[in-house]
């Protein structure tokens, strides 16, 4: 299953990144990179640099990047282990055959291994709707009105009737142990008799996929009217439901500059098979801020496509909030007459569905049309109450230009004397915001300011990771490559944060000089160890860089980069490649990469050490580092 590190080595350097990347994208040469329009989001002026030197990738805009394989796996949204086999095959070169070994297996990390069984019932399934024994699922997907070509998209699959055990029978010829199969939810277990069952039977299956690509979970649907109508995946290690979106590994390559948001499986696949690849769903669950800050590092735009149904219509008024405070503007998809999307494109087809996206409905109206449902307009003082509430929603608006263009839009809609609505709006705005809280914009349902995502995790962290800057990269002179300016820690608003964001800036920049100026390592590694880099991601990647300089004398890029499998570490690391302070490529070279040494050396955690002895120590160290000579 794992390549050693040689033939990985072997295979980047048999496919050289601007060859490979040129055949997808229009690259343009610009000093000694290339630029080109980003594949994975949509922009206009390209900030999509690729670099024959580093023989890497990166996105000044969407802060995608890696090396040639990251790139394969997330183009063609494939695994690690195809996207080396897919390189290897353009480059002529055969991968030595390999199985887990024993020892392998107990190595794997939990996530693997479940990762690993989730890919293997994935399989299982797949085949069972393909095979003899899937007559009636595979009837079903299509009396639904799916394609192969759709089934095949989504590895949509069935859990056989017959035999009830088979995928426990299935993991067993695997080798799969019982302990880890009642860990991967995939088995109901009998406490007392102490056996297992499968947990799907006779239902269409459903994969579920993170974004790179790895089944998480699955969904189960029965192929009739019985209940439950679907089953899906317990939470796992490896399956968060508030913190993944079905179809997003497919949705985020789409060009449209917003995210289709539905409530079901079938809705999204049927968008999707309209054409409307941009389409993605919660898992069984109610929209969470999870999920909000995950659309938001795709999108600042997001349409609603919930039932219309009572249920649907209270879920997107939760919904519409929550997604407001992750940054993100909500408009509304009209279903009427129709119960939910599928339904709508079965009946209306594309272009009616395209005409129905592109007049989405403002959120704003549409939560002012569902709270007058509450309101008997028929009754003076009820009807006073309800221009009140709008007027309150209108008042929260930030800009008076947004205020005005809404008093106008809902005295068109609802007839109401526009001087009438402007003096509520104004009554408003004058006794400020304390008098109502906001509640503008949490309609009643418990939307309190508790709830709200704590953006500690800096995974999550849309600013952080893929906010998308347009522009703000320039080219340095010395070598007519690409960089972006280090991202200024103030934006943030919380202290601590302020202080680790900061620390973390100066660590990737120090990572950056020992890359490129490979003579002030041996300075470097007098004060500051890998350990001082934060002990998580950057640590791993300066444990690399650090070896990679003690053996050779310099750092190759790219083959950091083999040393992380997730793509978005991967994305952070050539983030760091990819930053450069002004001052450190000019005269100022010395200053700018002492302040920043003494920045990591005194941000260490060594520096609260309470040992006299080692307190005086690290201040001497400290005073030296001052005006230590580097040798640049
Ligand atoms: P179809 O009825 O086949 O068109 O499915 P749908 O995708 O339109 O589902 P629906 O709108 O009824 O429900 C929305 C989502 O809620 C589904 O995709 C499931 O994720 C989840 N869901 C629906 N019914 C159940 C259920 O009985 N149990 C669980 N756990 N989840 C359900
Ligand atoms: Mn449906």
């Amino acid at each position: 299953m794992y390549y050693s590190d040689d033939i990985l080595d072997q295979v980047r350097s048999a496919n050289d990144i601007v060859d490979v990347i040129g055949q997808d994208v229009k690259l343009k040469r610009a000093g000694s990179s290339y630029v080109g329009l980003c594949p994975f989001h949509n922009e206009k002026t390209p900030s999509f640099s690729v670099s024959r030197q580093k023989q890497m990738y990166y996105c000044f805009g969407c802060h995608r990047g890696g090396n040639v394989i990251t790139y394969i796996e997330e183009y063609n949204n494939m695994g690690f282990l195809e996207a080396v086999q897919y390189l290897a095959e353009r480059a002529g070169i055969t991968l030595p055959q390999s199985s887990i070994s024993p020892e392998e297996k107990k190595s794997m990390s939990e996530r693997t291994q479940l990762l690993e069984v989730n890919r293997l019932a994935g399989t299982y399934y797949y085949y069972s709707l393909r095979s003899a024994a899937g007559k009636s699922g595979m009837e079903y997907l299509r009396s639904r009105g799916l394609t192969d070509e759709t089934m095949k998209a989504f590895a949509l699959g069935y859990a056989p009737k017959t035999p009830s055990d088979g995928l426990y029978r299935y993991m067993k010829s695997k080798g799969v142990s019982d302990d880890l199969l009642r860990r991967s939810g995939l088995m109901n277990v009998d406490l007392k008799r102490g056996t297992m069952y499968d947990k799907f039977w006779n239902r269409v299956i459903f994969p579920i996929l993170d974004t790179s690509n790895k089944i998480i979970g699955f969904g189960g649907r029965v192929m009739g009217d019985a209940k439950p109508k679907y089953l899906n995946s317990p939470e796992t290690k490896i399956f968060d439901k508030s913190r993944n979106l079905y179809a997003l590994n497919l949705a985020r390559r789409t060009r449209e500059d917003y995210l289709i948001l539905c409530e079901g499986y079938m809705d999204v696949i049927s968008m999707h098979q309209a054409g409307f690849t941009n389409a993605v769903a919660s898992l069984g669950t109610s929209l969470t801020p999870g999920h909000c800050a995950l659309l938001a590092r795709y999108t600042k735009k997001v349409v609603l496509s919930y039932d219309s149904d009572s249920a649907g219509v209270a879920a997107a008024m939760r919904a519409i909030p929550m997604l407001r405070r992750a940054q993100i503007t909500p408009r509304i998809l009209r279903l009427d007459p129709y119960k939910d999307p599928d339904e709508m494109i079965q009946a209306l087809g594309h272009d009616a569905v395209k005409e129905r996206l592109e007049k989405a409905q403002n959120a704003l109206m549409f939560e002012i049309e569902i709270t007058k449902r509450d309101y008997d307009l028929s009754d003076p003082e009820a009807k006073t109450r309800f221009f009140e509430s709008v007027a309150a929603r209108i008042a929260a608006l930030e800009t008076e230009m947004e205020r005005q263009n809404y008093i106008d839009a809902v005295c068109r809609e609802y007839l109401v004397d526009r001087k009438q609505l402007q003096e509520l709006v104004t009554r408003r705005l004058v006794a400020g915001p304390a008098s109502h809280s906001g509640d503008a914009y949490e309609s009643g349902h418990g939307a309190t300011s508790g709830e709200e995502e704590p953006s500690l995790d800096p995974a999550y962290d849309p600013a952080a990771l893929y906010g998308y800057d347009e522009g703000g990269f320039y080219e340095d002179e010395a070598t007519g490559e690409m960089y972006q300016a280090p991202p200024s820690a103030s934006r943030k608003n919380r202290a601590a944060t302020v202080r680790e964001q900061g620390d973390d800036i100066s660590r990737k920049l120090l990572l950056n000089y020992i890359c490129r100026y490979p003579s002030v390592f041996e300075t470097v590694k007098k004060y500051v160890q890998p350990a001082d880099f934060g002990g998580g991601l950057l640590t791993r990647a300066a444990e690399e860089i650090y070896a990679q300089m003690e053996r050779f004398g310099r750092v190759e890029e790219a083959s950091v980069l083999s040393h992380f499998t997730e793509t978005q570490d991967q994305a952070q690391i050539a983030g760091i490649f990819h930053t450069l302070d002004q001052a450190a490529s000019g005269k100022d070279r010395e200053k700018a990469v002492r302040e920043t040494l003494l920045k990591v050396f005194t941000a260490s955690d060594a520096g609260s050490r309470t040992d006299l002895q080692q307190m005086i120590q690290r201040k001497k160290l400290e005073t030296e580092l001052r005006s230590v000579k580097l040798n640049l």
